[in-house]
């Protein structure tokens, strides 16, 4: 064949290709929008599968699906009835974690709406390359690569101390941790649960925080807080596997929790840095360990960095919750 033969056939199949996506992407329309379904509206859309369970039903030798649906606007559960075994099982694990579309009805039980997918229809697999993804998943929206450039850089700005540069440093030409934090996300459900989310949470609250710091003139360990802020979730890099779609969470996150695994990487990290001061790397993993225990308090028994990271904390994940 010619090479301008050649050329002209390539064209023609980017072409066909081109408009064949065209043709199948599917829109997602307001009223296909999770916050704005009604008792008794029909569905005929798309969603990511956050979870997916099959159970037997009462009285009954046949299984039903129960999935978890999400968009950009929430959750929603949906309900498939009566299948063998086999079929209930073969779907779930099919669609864990994929965008998938689904017809069917919103009725309601105890109080609740569910949809009640059309018995005589198959669950669709979809390509993301067919669907408005945006309209399923919040995501970052600045690049990885640039909040991890900014955190370590405003970091090593505003740091006086020479440990705690040091730790930052250490933490940082850690080409595993930082490639792992570039992708995290910071749950699987509460905030920030999109790819990237972990290192959008840390570089939002270490901005918060120095914005305080300037406005307000607080009074607290500006180091160890921004040190705190960097790592007290840190150990989220090994919390959760994720799927094309969804994360699920890992057996070293079910048996430790993230706040020991972000201690057992500042602890692995402090080992290697010559003389670190001991009462510094106490401070800090008490930060760490008691992030999460309790909601702010203004008892002596709690030290004020540990109230701030607490407060920057919780107000960063509930705030990302309102985002488009
Ligand atoms: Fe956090």
């Amino acid at each position: 064949m010619s090479k301008n033969k050649i050329i002209r056939k390539s064209l023609i199949e980017d072409l066909y290709h081109h408009f064949n996506k065209k043709i199948n992407f599917l829109t997602k329309e307001e009223k296909d929008l999770i916050e704005n379904f009604k008792f008794n509206q029909r569905i005929d859309t798309y969603f990511i599968v956050r979870d997916v369970e099959h159970k037997r039903h009462k009285n009954r030798d046949t299984y039903f699906l129960l999935i978890t649906l999400q968009d950009v606007t929430g959750e929603f559960v949906a309900k498939k009835w009566d299948m063998p075994y086999h079929k209930a099982k073969g779907i779930s694990d099919e669609i864990k974690g994929k965008i998938i579309r689904i017809s069917g009805i919103i009725r309601e039980f105890n109080d609740s709406l569910y949809i009640e997918i059309d018995k005589d229809k198959e669950i669709e697999i979809l390509s993301p390359d067919n669907c408005s993804v945006d309209l399923l998943k919040k995501s970052v929206k600045k690049s990885p690569d640039y909040l991890l450039e900014q955190i370590f850089l405003i970091i090593d700005n505003e740091l006086d101390d020479d440990d705690w540069k040091k730790l930052a440093n250490a933490i940082h030409e850690d080409d595993k941790i930082c490639e792992r934090l570039k992708i995290a996300p910071a749950s699987t459900k509460f905030h920030q649960n999109y790819s990237s989310g972990l290192i959008e949470h840390i570089y939002e609250m270490l901005k918060k925080f120095l914005d305080e710091i300037k406005n307000n003139n607080l009074n607290c360990n500006k180091d160890l807080v921004i040190m705190a802020i960097l790592t007290h979730d840190i150990g989220k890099i090994d919390s959760y596997d994720g799927l094309d779609y969804s994360y699920k969470i890992t057996k070293k996150e079910k048996k430790w929790g993230h706040s020991l695994i972000s201690i057992e990487i500042v602890l692995e990290k402090i080992l290697g840095i010559e003389n670190f001061d001991e009462n510094k790397k106490t401070e800090l993993i008490y930060l760490i360990e008691n992030h999460m225990k309790n909601k702010v308090n203004y008892k002596d028994s709690v030290t004020k960095e540990l109230n701030i990271l607490r407060l920057l904390d919780s107000y960063n994940a509930g705030m990302s919750k309102f985002r488009l």
